[in-house]
């Protein structure tokens, strides 16, 4: 299974602050945004992570991210030249998807719930199709809403409907086998000018391969979209972060726990981290875990 983060876009809903930093790259609590949708692909297992970036900002991620050995993975950076859609990333990553799943997580999602690595494995492995992930929310005219089957089969998906036929938003995590490429090629613009990510779920679900599953509500998914939701986002982390002390998120954790790293590296980029209690939680996790 190969990985991508789509880290693109204008991030217009956020200027000012947007304006010359990549919204992808700004905190939400202690640590950069793209952590959090990287940890995701990191618990489910894949290493081989491919980013995708505007021409702007992609340099940036690469000068916080490298190649990405020091987690244990291996990330290679591809440029999205205009903002032409969700699923021009199966496009522009056609070569590093080569014949393997994928999944694709967006730059800007935040997913927290126990046991994500476990339901990350039950629904990742011998994938066939697509699964996507649906989350109940209270807006869900702002997002991608799908309907289900009673056995989680996806009998109809919308972009922002005036009308949502559920209240079950898509979140931005999709996992595809390797037709993906060929059906994103094959897809048209839509109205307004770019290859719709609910145009490759559908043609999925066209052939009765795509696969709902529900993050219930012990998971938090959250958005990070406008000035108010960056600020909830960041009050959730820190909240649960001062009230448990543990981290969400903190890669350098998920890549000791995962077997990516050893304890030894772990402590060493925490200590790189200097006198950040970022830093100092690494290497708490590093000597206790070692
Ligand atoms: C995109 C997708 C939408 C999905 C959402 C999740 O919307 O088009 O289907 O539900 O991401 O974050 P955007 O946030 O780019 O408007």
């Amino acid at each position: 299974m190969k990985g991508i983060i789509l880290a693109g876009g204008r991030g217009s809903r956020l200027y000012p602050t947007t304006l010359a930093v990549s919204k992808q790259l700004l905190p939400v609590g202690d640590k950069p945004m793209i952590y959090y949708p990287l940890s995701v692909l990191m618990l489910a297992g894949i290493t081989d992570i491919l980013i995708i970036s505007t021409p702007d900002d992609l340099q940036q991620f690469q000068r916080l991210l490298g190649d990405g050995s020091q987690l244990g993975l291996n990330l290679g950076y591809a440029l999205q030249p205009e903002p032409r859609g969700l699923a021009e990333a199966f496009v522009i990553g056609a070569d590093h998807i080569g014949g393997d799943n994928v999944t694709l997580v967006l730059g800007d999602n935040i997913f927290h719930g126990q046991h994500f690595y476990d339901v990350l494995r039950a629904n990742l492995t011998d994938l066939r199709g697509c699964v996507l992930f649906g989350y109940g929310v209270t807006d869900p005219g702002r997002y991608g809403v799908g309907e289900t089957d009673d056995a989680g089969k996806l009998v109809s998906i919308e972009e922002k409907p005036r009308k949502p036929r559920s209240n079950r938003a898509i979140t931005g995590l999709y996992s595809c086998d390797a037709d993906v490429v060929d059906i994103a090629k094959n897809l048209r613009p839509s109205a307004r000018g770019e290859l719709e990510i609910t145009d490759v779920i559908r043609a999925y679900m066209l052939r009765g391969q795509a696969r709902v599953v529900d993050l219930g509500r012990g998971f938090a998914w959250l958005d990070t979209g406008t000035p108010a939701s960056l600020l909830q986002a960041s009050l959730y982390v820190r909240t649960l972060e001062e009230r448990q002390g543990v981290r969400i998120a903190c890669v350098e954790e998920v890549a000791l726990r995962m077997g990516f790293i050893d304890a030894q590296s772990c402590y060493d980029l925490g200590r790189r981290l200097g006198a950040s209690e970022y830093g100092k939680y690494v290497m708490d996790i590093a000597q206790e875990l070692g």
